[in-house]
């Protein structure tokens, strides 16, 4: 294996692509086009759905992104474990009516094992249980062992509406030392130690709005590949957020608050942090600006948790808007928007942070006082934690995570009664 930069792995997996007859598009934008089922783009398929469906016609057959997504469903991971973020690039390739299961897999061993040097013998895959076919491509086509050959019944991917269908997935052994030691420790356990990859998905259905799954007209392909995971293994991170795509902002934010990245509370903050400019940076860039509803409230509620983790690190200026010299030295170049709208971003990130920070200590004080006074059920009200929103700008999941940090939860249904 050969050490490359993320920008490096980025581009040859494009050209990878390319040299396999893919036209490379420029990522989409993070809001969706046409999609009210999506309130952001999540993942490298979403924004070509309708070429997938046959709705539109394709400019190409074959075409290869490296696509910005937003996910936060799993916000509260975020800094806690070693890949989880709200933004992140998602490399793929996606055959509209084209090639099938046989070129998907052959091509993604190809770009692994020739073009990245992985060592073949860290690798395994998962199927969907029915998928005979998947299985004889890895099996007799590739050469992989039967034992490295995993069949599980959630190896089917869908977002949303529209197409979806099985998938089969490559991990990669990062080794015993960083796994759980559990007997049972194997490809699909939660510790670290088989990290997945790649996900190759092989688009054959469409969801509809009322949940089912019409046969599509023709088979597709669509795979995605997390930039900032591959970039760990190539690396040799301990995380992605040791990557050269991330730490550069780390260690802004270590020179800014003086802090020490080998105190885990500390490191959990700066991880945070980083993410979250990232996605901050990419979400204005795209349009979003911050409000109390959809996207605008998902910036808000992204931007504020940067703050609050700021203060934590005691961080007493404004320190955000700072670190989006560093976003963009490190994603400029690839993501020219970025650059052109650099004074709005900083402009909107001051600020927010600005109105936030004058009413975070204050709402501390209260959240503390509720806590204190809280009965023995330990559940904040709804009102007291609609007031923290209301009147001191706490969305309402931060209270939730402050909260639950110290033991406490909160009625979001009496919140969102308030
Ligand atoms: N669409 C698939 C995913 O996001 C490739 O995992």
């Amino acid at each position: 294996m050969k050490y490359m930069t993320g920008n490096e792995i980025r581009k040859a997996y494009l050209q990878f692509f390319k040299s396999k007859e893919h036209l490379i598009l420029h990522s989409f934008p993070l809001i969706p086009e046409n999609d009210p089922s999506l309130l952001l783009i999540g993942a490298g398929m979403a924004p070509l759905k309708p070429y997938f469906t046959g709705k539109l016609v394709p400019p190409s057959y074959r075409v290869t992104t490296s696509q910005k997504c937003i996910r936060t469903d799993d916000i509260d991971n975020v800094g806690r474990t070693a890949r989880h973020h709200t933004f992140f690039e998602m490399l793929g390739n996606f055959s509209f009516g084209n090639y099938f299961k046989k070129e998907a897999i052959s091509w993604a061993w190809e770009f692994l094992t020739q073009v990245l040097e992985l060592d073949t013998d860290k690798l395994y895959v998962t199927i969907y249980p029915d998928d005979k076919e998947a299985y004889d491509y890895w099996h007799n086509m590739i050469g992989l062992a039967d034992e490295r050959i995993f069949k599980f019944d959630d190896n089917f991917w869908e977002i949303g509406e529209g197409p979806c269908g099985p998938d089969s997935e490559i991990f990669y052994d990062l080794g015993p030392e960083r796994g759980c030691g559990k007997p049972t420790c194997t490809v699909g356990c939660d510790c670290d130690r088989y990290l997945e990859i790649w996900n190759l998905v092989f688009t054959q259905y469409n969801r509809t709005k009322d949940g089912k799954y019409e046969p599509l007209a023709k088979k597709n392909i669509d795979t995605g590949c997390g930039l900032e995971r591959l970039a760990s293994v190539i690396q040799q991170k301990e995380s992605n957020f040791e990557t050269d795509l991330i730490f550069p902002i780390i260690e802004k934010v270590i020179a800014i608050s003086g802090g020490d990245y080998n105190d885990p509370r500390q490191k959990m903050a700066m991880k945070v942090i980083a993410d979250h400019i990232r996605a901050i940076t990419f979400m204005i860039s795209d349009g979003i600006l911050p409000s109390n509803e959809g996207r605008g409230y998902v910036l808000r509620r992204i931007l504020r948790r940067a703050v609050r983790f700021g203060r934590l690190l005691g961080i007493k200026d404004l320190f955000l808007a700072g670190l989006v010299d560093t976003v963009l030295d490190i994603l400029g170049d690839e993501y020219p928007e970025t650059r052109e709208h650099e004074a709005l971003i900083k402009q909107i990130i001051n600020t927010e942070e600005k109105q936030f920070s004058a009413t975070l200590a204050q709402g501390m004080e209260l959240l503390n006082d509720m806590m204190a006074h809280v009965g023995d059920d330990k559940v904040l009200t709804g009102a007291e934690v609609f007031k923290l929103y209301d009147t001191y700008g706490f969305p309402m999941e931060l209270t939730e995570e402050i909260a639950g940090e110290q033991g406490f939860k909160v009625d979001k249904d009496g919140f969102q009664e308030a």
